[in-house]
C-alpha cells in the first residue's frame, strides 16, 4: 500500500535494528484517514470471504481492525489481555510468548462473541514473531470458527511471525513489508497489497 509506505518512509523511526517507530501514526498518537484507507484496503482485499467477525487484541490493532469491519459490514472483537471486572462469562484463553518483552501473558475474548458459523479475518498493526495472531487464531479454533485470513499493517519480513502463520495454513495479507531495519534506515519488500 503506497500510502502506508510513504508515511513509514516520512514519519516512522528506526530505534533499532529490530524496531520501528510508529506512534506519530499508528501506535500512540493516530491518523484516522489512514487507518480508515487501511481499514478500506484490508476490506477490499478479503471482500470474497464472507467475513463475519473482524478480530484483533488490544490496544494498536484496535485502529485498523475496527475499519476493516466497518467496510466489510461486520462487528469487531478485540481481544483483552486482562481480565475484566465484567467478563464473568465462559471465556476462550490462549496464552501469547513475547519474545521482546519475555513473558507470556494470557489473552481472552467472552465465547458468546464468536461461534462455529463465524468466518474471521484478524488484524493487528504489527507482525514480528507472530506469536500474538497465533494466539488469536487459537482462540477462534476453541469456538471452532474458521479464520480465512490475517491482515497486517506493518510486517517485519526479517522476524519469522509469517512462515509461522502460513504453516498453519492461514493466508498472511500485510500492506507493508519490511526487509530490514539496519544502520538506522527501513528496507521494504513488494507488499501484498
Ligand atoms: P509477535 O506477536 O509478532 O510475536 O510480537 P512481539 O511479541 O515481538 O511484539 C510485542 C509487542 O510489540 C506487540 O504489541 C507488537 O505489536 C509490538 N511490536 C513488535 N515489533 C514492533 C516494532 O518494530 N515496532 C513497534 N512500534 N511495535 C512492535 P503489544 O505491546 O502487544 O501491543 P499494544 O498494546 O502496543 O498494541
Ligand atoms: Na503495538
Ligand atoms: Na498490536
Amino acid at each position: 500500500m503506497e500510502e502506508l509506505v510513504r508515511r513509514i518512509q516520512e514519519d516512522g523511526n528506526v530505534l533499532s535494528d529490530g524496531v520501528l517507530k510508529v506512534d506519530r501514526f499508528i501506535t500512540h498518537q493516530v491518523d484516522p484517514v489512514l487507518m480508515e484507507h487501511i481499514g478500506a484496503r484490508l476490506a477490499e482485499v478479503f471482500a470474497e470471504k464472507k467475513i463475519t467477525k473482524v478480530v484483533t487484541i488490544e490496544a494498536s490493532g484496535i485502529a485498523p481492525a475496527i475499519y476493516a469491519a466497518q467496510s466489510l459490514n461486520a462487528p469487531m472483537i478485540f481481544a483483552r489481555k486482562a481480565k475484566s471486572l465484567t467478563m464473568d462469562e465462559e471465556l476462550l484463553t490462549s496464552s501469547v510468548y513475547s519474545f521482546t518483552k519475555q513473558v507470556t501473558s494470557t489473552i481472552s475474548i467472552s465465547r458468546k462473541f464468536l461461534n462455529e458459523q463465524d468466518r474471521v479475518l484478524i488484524v493487528d498493526d504489527f507482525l514480528a514473531n507472530g506469536q500474538a495472531a497465533k494466539g488469536l487464531i487459537e482462540l477462534c479454533q476453541q469456538a471452532g470458527a474458521q479464520v480465512e485470513g490475517i491482515g497486517i499493517v506493518i510486517e517485519k519480513s526479517f522476524q519469522m511471525g509469517r512462515e509461522l502463520l502460513e504453516d498453519m495454513g492461514v493466508p498472511v495479507v500485510s500492506l507493508a513489508r519490511i526487509e530490514s531495519l539496519e544502520n538506522g534506515k527501513v528496507s521494504f519488500k513488494q507488499a501484498d497489497a
